[in-house]
């Protein structure tokens, strides 16, 4: 929310910046802003928001450089009506002075539950030129107040032990009138499908998604007017067991059973709610009134084993209105759920592609196995004929065995397979409802004659997060690896962000995401999806101020997974970055009091500062190189001291507590948290720095995060750099450190003027390195740099997922060095940001961009005949500092002028090779000596 003194103070500053910049000048009269992307509360006319002050953001478009605005008007109306005739019957903020565009709280009269609010904004530009109206937005108020659901839960009496088919619920209603609107809020403790009148409603799968239904259980909105009609209506629901009732990962070794970790009852809750033509409203909810069944087609689904089908068993018309249902049952109504119901704040599970096979090969007599060309998530659509009776079984699996069969012993014990009972009739299609799979290979068994390829088609599903980022140069293994990252991101964000899609586990490691989210967050949109994800992780976090390892934590908040450095950090981590990126305060507002209990919880228990004690399970800089199985290099002597690591995290999560109290403006919090930071770098450096700046363990992850986290005294970071280097030489120019080492040493290696040996390591072909896996195949990445080697085969089974992100982290240095598109810290969200690419490592060129909050970025060079050319695009309304690389300003040009003189650019400085241009909004073209 900006306050009346932040308005003006921000309108104070577009001034100075105006004055101090008379270049925007040249941005000609005349030519205006446009207004697109309107959100609100990051999604496109979201169906149900919960909080009362919803965030609104807008992106502004211009052609001309220094093109800025300076001020908004915003109107939110109750009617699209009202909109058109520009009245703000809800809010209408006038002319305000800022050029803010995002992050601005609504604050007009009070919103209710339902309320339906429609609204546009126009802005004006540095010449005063107001804009058109943007199109129309809209978004709806959820149900806010518990008082706001009459709907129970609903569901049947049987417990939904192993192997249990789906529930079917129905009931039939009448409507006297045309629908003007019709919304229904549904969810389930389990996971859901939602029907009307004969259609399945909305497109989102695995509804409403892994959460602690404990503490919070996800609701979902869906605008169901265009399928409701005057007179008989029908309403129902498949309801399958998800992770509340199904089976959970690492559920076995932590309490001993595989399912029923929420509950053994998978529930229903669904509230129709319509305005009639005629004005009369109606409200049909479930409650005794529905009818349930087991007896449908689901005959059991499960997230980790997958799905079993009996087409048999289809009951044509049970979603619509006059089907006979005399043998299904009343409902069972629960009255002991203890949940809050929320509104969903991310973007759904969808589909978001389908992928054809590339082969189909029979390895045995009848058993066909397809493969999808790509390591994928999601499921098959299997089109096939067979008699009646006939069952054919999809089995999935990342990698193939040498005899061409699948390799499944890394899935440990998820069975991934689904079945399908075929009923009679021709061509059949099916597909599972309440499941997903890890997978490149697809084997099919049951079929009487070998299927053509285009029998399966892969359907690919995740959040759906925008696209936020491209990469492309002239390194193929470059480029295939930024694809494999981005892949390995589609397949493990379902909700949560997951370690891994196919194996027992699946779960919200903590550790994963926290060094993962940069590149996360340059791949995709992921504020929404982390704003979910950070309730999670607060949900999960133990009285004492532990956070767990992963979120969702399913085993009870004090149990086995918690409390370890590296991964309780996300819970700062996360909401740290996504105020960097996003420019979202509430994130640091929400986290700040867990995070200062997690580092609370450290320094108690460790009052030399030291994290001796309470390190829970202590996995430290996990998969460095003492846990590969190779030869020729060093076998032990990757691995930082677990004790060192540990408090090179707890002072990282110190400092990062300081900078969120800071910018929440609590400058004693800040104070006293960059203190405690001193203190443990003070500690640190103590007890395991000696006086030449070695650091025990002598590692290149000991370094490299000393460096990262600056906790080595300004004199030593030139020995520890040195060491570092020293470091990579004795495992003959490769990295031997952990995951949550990797892309921090290559980000310090370009910081410290070693981006050569950068580029060395990832151009990298040989044992360890990112060229290695895809040598060997990769098309995702990989858990372990060796899990599968040609000729040798296969890492241990018991941990070798090929679709894990972690180190694919390298992304953020990809974009952050190869393209160069970084932000700044003191100006979040790229309201100002830096573009320094480093060409280098053989590359001719390279291009990319990032669709930043503010608008997207371009960043694009090629060095050829002596020459560097670097295109830039900078946002309307953003500014950024470009770094050419040159030997001197003068030699700089910009479209064809000296660089210095260039509407829209301003010479700063030289700095380390590069001559420094502010630059306004606007594409720009540089060229220079090379
Ligand atoms: C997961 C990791 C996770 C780790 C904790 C593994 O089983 O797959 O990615 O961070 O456990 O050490």
């Amino acid at each position: 929310m900006l306050t009346k003194m932040q308005k003006v103070i921000s309108f104070f500053i577009s001034l100075v910046l105006a004055t101090a910049f008379p270049i925007v000048a040249f941005a000609q009269r005349g030519e205006s802003l446009t207004v697109s992307e309107l959100r609100c509360e990051y999604l496109i006319n979201p169906l149900a928001i919960d909080t009362r002050e919803p965030r609104l953001s807008w992106q502004i478009d211009s052609n001309a450089r220094g093109a800025r605005q300076t001020a908004y008007q915003i109107i939110v109306a109750t009617t699209a009506a009202s909109l058109a005739a520009n009245k703000g019957d809800l809010w209408d903020t006038g002319k305000v002075a800022s050029n803010e565009t995002i992050q601005i709280a609504y604050q007009g009269k009070p919103l209710t539950s339902r309320q339906e609010c429609f609204w546009k904004v126009r802005v004006w530009d540095q010449n005063d030129k107001a804009s058109s109206w943007s199109k129309p937005a809209q978004w709806s108020m959820g149900l806010i107040e518990p008082a706001d659901w009459s709907a129970r839960w609903v569901g049947d009496k049987l417990p939904s032990v192993e192997n249990v088919s789906a529930t079917m619920l129905r009931r039939e209603f009448k409507l006297s009138a045309r629908a003007r609107r019709g919304i229904v809020y549904a969810s389930a403790l389990g996971v859901y499908e939602l029907h009307i009148n004969g259609h399945r409603v909305g497109d989102q799968l695995l509804a409403p998604e892994f959460t602690d239904y404990h503490s919070r259980t996800q609701y979902q909105a869906y605008d169901v007017t265009s399928l409701l009609k005057p007179g008989a209506n029908a309403i129902g629901a498949v309801l399958g067991d998800g992770w509340y009732a199904g089976s959970v990962g690492l559920a076995q070794m932590a309490l001993k059973k595989k399912r029923n970790i929420y509950g053994d009852h998978p529930r229903f809750i669904a509230q129709l709610e319509v305005e009639l033509a005629d004005g009369k409203k109606e409200r049909v909810v479930t409650d005794e009134s529905w009818l349930t069944t087991r007896e449908g087609p689901i005959r059991s689904s499960d997230i980790l084993d997958g799905e079993a089908y009996d087409a048999r068993r289809e009951m044509p018309g049970w979603d619509s209105p006059a089907f006979d249902d005399k043998s299904w049952q009343a409902a069972d109504v629960a009255s002991n759920v203890r949940t809050t119901l929320v509104a969903q704040p991310n973007e759904p599970i969808r589909v978001s592609r389908e992928i054809k096979p590339i082969s189909v090969n029979e390895p045995k007599p009848r058993v066909y196995v397809f493969d999808m060309g790509q390591n994928m998530v999601g499921w098959c659509r299997l089109k096939a004929r067979g008699a009646a009776g006939t069952t054919v079984t999809i089995r999935h699996a990342e990698m193939l065995n040498d005899d061409g069969t699948i390799y499944t012993d890394n899935l440990r014990a998820a069975k991934q397979a689904d079945t399908y009972t075929m009923r009679s009739g021709g061509l059949q299609t099916f597909e599972p409802h309440f499941t997903y799979h890890g997978f490149r290979y697809v084997e099919v068994t049951g079929l009487q004659t070998k299927p053509r390829p285009d029998a399966i088609t892969g359907r690919v599903f995740h959040s759906a997060m925008t696209e936020a980022g491209s990469f492309e140069c002239s390194d193929p293994t470059l480029n295939k690896l930024w694809q494999n990252i981005l892949w390995t991101q589609r397949g493990n964000m379902l909700g949560i962000p997951t370690d891994c899609p196919q194996r027992d586990e699946r779960l919200g490691w903590m550790g994963d995401i926290q060094i993962f989210v940069g590149t996360g967050i340059f791949n995709m949109d992921m504020a929404a999806f982390l704003t979910k994800w950070m309730r999670d992780v607060r949900d999960a976090q133990a009285e004492d101020g532990r956070f767990a390892d992963f979120s969702p934590h399913p085993f009870g908040k004090d149990k086995i997974f918690t409390g370890v450095p590296g991964w309780g950090d996300a819970g700062i981590v996360v909401p740290w970055r996504v105020w960097q990126q996003y420019g979202d305060k509430r994130m640091p507002a929400e986290s700040l009091e867990s995070g200062k209990r997690w580092v609370e919880f450290i320094r108690s228990n460790n009052p030399d500062l030291l994290w001796k004690n309470k390190r829970g399970n202590d996995y430290g800089d996990w998969l460095n190189s003492d846990t590969l199985i190779y030869e020729g290099f060093p076998s032990k002597g990757g691995q930082v001291p677990k004790e060192i690591f540990a408090t090179m995290m707890f002072a990282y999560a110190a400092d990062l507590v300081s900078r969120m109290a800071q910018v929440l403006g609590k400058d004693d919090e800040a104070k006293k948290h960059k203190q405690l930071f001193e203190d443990i770098k003070a500690a640190f450096n103590k007890a395991y720095v000696s006086e030449d700046g070695r650091i025990k363990g002598d590692t290149q992850a000991g370094y490299a995060l000393a460096l990262h986290f600056d906790l080595l005294p300004k004199k030593l970071r030139p020995a520890a750099v040195k060491y570092m280097l020293e470091g990579i030489d004795r495992y003959k120019g490769h990295m031997s450190t952990g995951f949550h080492s990797t892309y921090r040493m290559m980000l310090e290696l370009t910081s410290s003027g070693h981006n050569d040996v950068a580029y060395k390591l990832i151009n990298n072909h040989t044992f360890p390195s990112w060229g290695y896996s895809i040598e060997n195949g990769a098309t995702t990445i990989w858990e372990r740099w060796d899990g599968y080697v040609k000729g040798r085969g296969f890492q241990n089974k018991g941990m070798n997922s090929f679709n894990h992100y972690a180190i694919g982290a390298v992304g953020e240095w990809m974009y952050r060095v190869i393209l160069g598109i970084n932000n700044d810290d003191a100006h979040p969200a790229y309201e100002h940001f830096v573009i320094r690419p480093y060409p280098g490592g053989g590359l001719n060129w390279a291009k990319g961009t990032y669709d930043s909050i503010r608008g997207k970025i371009h960043s694009s060079w090629s060095v050829a005949d002596g020459k560097l050319r670097l295109d830039v695009r900078i946002p309307a309304n953003t500014t950024a500092n470009v770094y050419v690389p040159a030997k001197d300003a003068a030699s700089v040009m910009e479209s064809g002028k000296p660089a210095s003189t260039a509407a829209g650019v301003r010479f700063l400085r030289m700095e380390d090779g590069a001559v420094v241009f502010l630059v306004q909004s606007g594409s720009y073209s540089f060229e220079a000596r090379h």
